[in-house]
């Protein structure tokens, strides 16, 4: 049983970040605006790595903005300071800070002159009873709360192969293994994120999000794949000789631009509601939610 958490690395960080910023759902920032006060943002990222969500975002809303930037590893947190966002949509003023703090932890006063939380790829290594403690500290702040690229479990590779199903259920099993904290959530972390903000009363719209991982991203591509097989080989290593037979296969085609991968992501936007739900009533009549 491991106690450590997994260490996010900073090049896997660097080369998921544009795709990243093209997956991540345009029309919940849209929605997002209507929250937001009109003389200035203060805006709380929670698990930010070296900063990606404060750079993508940045730059899509107007106004003076204040970032603060919560990770719990100081190299990415350095990171996140030497590479901040370079100004608003309108030219407005951005600044930044940066706190080292386990995000599970928060003191709900942290986060009392927040007027909006983001964070992104976060969930999926947090156990049910961190995930609900996050939500409430997030509930207690009283804005509304954008968090993207939340995994859903689901994976498509093209051209098919015969092995594709049997390492997806096991990657997925492996995200749901008991570490020395218990169990993690992995591609439930979503859903049970949904649920926490509605039962503490947000109203939340929940849009994809997905990776398309052409011949264009083939290096991302490549590094993906090769994570997502070697921890369903950790949780099945009987899948042995087959898992060497099906990681050379897979690899020649993505070094040849002929693999495609589809990682199914989901973004949920959940703002103090229920009446505050107008610009995400509008969103449900516009399109059903299809992740
Ligand atoms: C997959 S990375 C995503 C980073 C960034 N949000 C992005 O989208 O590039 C997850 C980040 O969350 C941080 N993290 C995970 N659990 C945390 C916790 N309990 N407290 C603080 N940071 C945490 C990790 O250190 C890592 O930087």
């Amino acid at each position: 049983m491991t106690t450590e958490p997994v260490r996010a690395g900073s090049e896997w960080l660097a080369l998921r970040e544009p795709a990243d910023a093209a997956a991540r759902a345009p029309v919940l920032v849209e929605a997002l605006r209507t929250y937001l006060p009109a003389g200035g943002t203060e805006i709380h990222d929670l698990g930010c790595g070296t900063g990606s969500m404060a750079r993508w975002l940045a730059a899509r809303l107007d106004g003076p903005q204040h970032w603060v930037l919560y990770d719990r590893d100081d190299e990415l947190l350095a990171l996140a300071s030497a590479d901040p966002p370079s100004g608003a949509a309108d030219g407005a003023v951005v600044s930044m800070e940066t706190r080292r703090r386990d995000i599970t932890r928060l003191d709900a006063g942290e986060l009392s002159g927040a007027t909006l939380i983001t964070a992104s790829a976060l969930l999926d290594m947090m156990t049910a009873d961190e995930l609900h403690r996050l939500v409430a500290t997030c509930v207690r702040a009283g804005c509304p709360v954008l968090i993207t690229l939340s995994v859903t479990g689901r994976v498509d590779l093209a051209p098919a192969d015969s092995l594709d199903r049997c390492v997806m259920d096991a990657f997925n099993a492996h995200q749901r293994r008991t570490t020395g904290i218990g169990r993690l959530l992995g591609p439930d972390a979503a859903g049970a994120a949904v649920d926490a903000f509605t039962r503490l009363g947000h109203d939340v719209v929940v849009r994809p999000s997905h990776w398309r991982l052409g011949p264009d991203r083939s290096e991302l591509a490549a590094e993906w794949f090769t994570g997502w097989l070697a921890a369903a080989c950790e949780q099945r290593p009987e899948l042995g000789v087959a898992a060497h037979d099906y990681a050379r296969r897979r690899l020649t085609q993505a070094s040849a631009g002929a693999l495609s991968v589809t990682v199914h992501h989901r973004d949920l936007l959940a703002v103090p509601g229920p009446a505050a739900g107008n610009a995400l009533s509008e969103l449900r009549r516009s399109r059903h939610d299809d992740a």
